[in-house]
């Protein structure tokens, strides 16, 4: 039994995928004082504590967490690593804060050391922020993405990323052509895709950046590299909607132009949703296509409430997404926090079980790593966070009246930031502590 770390605390998961959230409950595991064995990065057993402390033996690594609550490490399925410089800025809609404030953003990445800079920057963000595996956009730069994927590989951390593909109604400076974004992209896929922990995802900004030979472009990378991922925007404002028919008038809808050009399907995940007629929503449903839920973007910008009933109904995986910089912060339990609002602003009472399901298994599951990631079950890798749910002197006070874990995890999301993330743990090593913080 040698090089097996053993952690105790108490432990919460989700242990099993659902179709319905009211089998949450039984998929809900939480044991108060409980021991995770970790060999080689993996979950060897989670077990009670007077169950499995007969097993321990004086060589293993022994890290003891009284008071917190460790869980699953968060998945972030939607994020644009360029925009985090711009996150919090002002004033506009959808389409005018892409031209005001993003589009000036990415143009500096054409600059490798800015982008190795921010990427690092990116990352640490991430990490203090309790999310250990993310879906990333890069910019039109391929260096921008060599520099994500070097840094996230230098981090040991498992995430999916790729180059903006656009070729219209960008900046100049912003724009390639068709051929150029083939060729790059595929050098990209053949230097990171796979390559550890890493993936690689097709990622054609939107519709209206996108030429139908672009788009042509990226159905024949799809064909080419069937296991590559796809991620993009869809429906998320109203201008920009009737923009798309505009610029597409031969196509039914927004999901329509991505579906003929064969980019739907298991491994694609579409951000926000937020406007989808009954048409789209059946063709995500049929191609077992992913959403990514990004509730403080669709605040912030005014897009709009996501349905999460209607993504229950139609058996569409959804994974939360943070969306910075239109997205106003990192935190995880802070963007569970407005999804719950987004809820009660549509009479639909998201159950904290249904919360931390997006963000760990039913994330994994929309981004086709629930056989890795997403629960402490055996042979998962060990990614996971250590949850402080008394950061504060008011949590103090407020955790003082929860009368049992479900409120107490309630609690700790809805009053939650990046002062409860005590340590972030990667693949059975500390990679972030809190304690630890400088600056
Ligand atoms: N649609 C196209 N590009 C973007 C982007 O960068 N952020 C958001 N929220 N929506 C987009
Ligand atoms: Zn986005």
């Amino acid at each position: 039994m040698h090089d097996i770390k053993a952690i105790r605390g108490s432990f919460f998961d989700l242990t099993q995928l659902v179709s319905h959230p009211a089998e949450l409950a039984q998929s809900a595991r939480f044991i108060d004082d409980g021991l995770l064995l970790i060999e080689r990065g993996k979950i060897l057993s989670l077990r009670p504590w007077s169950i499995a402390a007969p097993d321990l033996t004086p060589e293993m690594e022994m890290c003891h967490f009284p008071g917190k609550i460790i869980v699953p490490g968060f998945i972030d399925s939607h994020i644009h690593y360029p925009q985090t410089e711009i996150i919090g800025s002002y004033g506009d809609q959808l389409l005018e804060w892409l031209n005001n404030y993003t589009f000036p953003a990415e143009g500096q990445y054409d600059c490798p050391d800015h982008a190795a800079a921010m990427a690092a920057f990116f990352l640490d963000q991430l990490l203090c922020n309790g999310t250990t595996t993310a879906m990333i956009f890069g910019t039109v730069h391929a260096s921008s993405v060599d520099a994500l994927f070097a840094a996230a590989m230098e981090r040991n951390m498992r995430i999916i990323a790729g180059k903006v593909m656009m070729d219209r109604n960008a900046p100049p400076e912003l724009l390639e052509t068709p051929e150029q974004s083939e060729m790059e992209t595929r050098a990209l896929i053949k230097r990171w895709h796979h390559k550890g922990r890493l993936s690689y995802a097709l990622t054609p900004r939107f519709a209206p950046t996108s030429s139908t030979a672009l788009l042509s472009v990226v159905s024949g990378l799809r064909r080419e590299y069937p296991d590559v991922y796809l991620q993009t925007h869809l429906s998320e404002n109203i201008n920009e909607i009737a923009w798309v028919k505009s610029l597409f008038p031969e196509h039914a809808g927004y999901l329509d132009v991505y579906h003929h050009y064969g980019l739907t399907g298991r491994k694609s995940v579409f951000a926000h949703c937020l406007h989808l007629d009954d048409e789209e929503w059946q063709t995500l449903e049929h191609t077992h296509s992913s959403i990514a839920f990004c509730p403080t973007s669709n605040l912030f910008l005014g897009s709009g409430l996501f349905n999460l009933q209607k993504s229950w109904d139609r058996h569409i995986p959804v994974g939360i997404g943070t969306d910075v910089g239109a997205g106003t912060t990192f935190n995880v339990l802070q963007t569970l926090a407005e999804a719950y609002k987004v809820g009660q602003l549509q009479g639909y009472c998201l159950s904290v079980y249904e919360a931390f399901y997006h963000a760990t298994l039913g994330a994994a599951k929309a981004l086709s790593l629930d056989g890795v990631l997403g629960n402490f079950m055996p042979g998962k890798e060990a990614d996971f966070v250590v949850l402080d749910p008394v950061a504060t002197p008011l949590q103090q006070l407020r955790q003082k009246k929860s009368v049992d874990f479900a409120e107490r995890l309630f609690a700790l999301m809805i009053l939650g930031d990046d002062r409860s993330i005590y340590q972030t743990w990667i693949q059975g090593e500390r990679a972030y502590s809190r304690d630890q913080r400088h600056g």
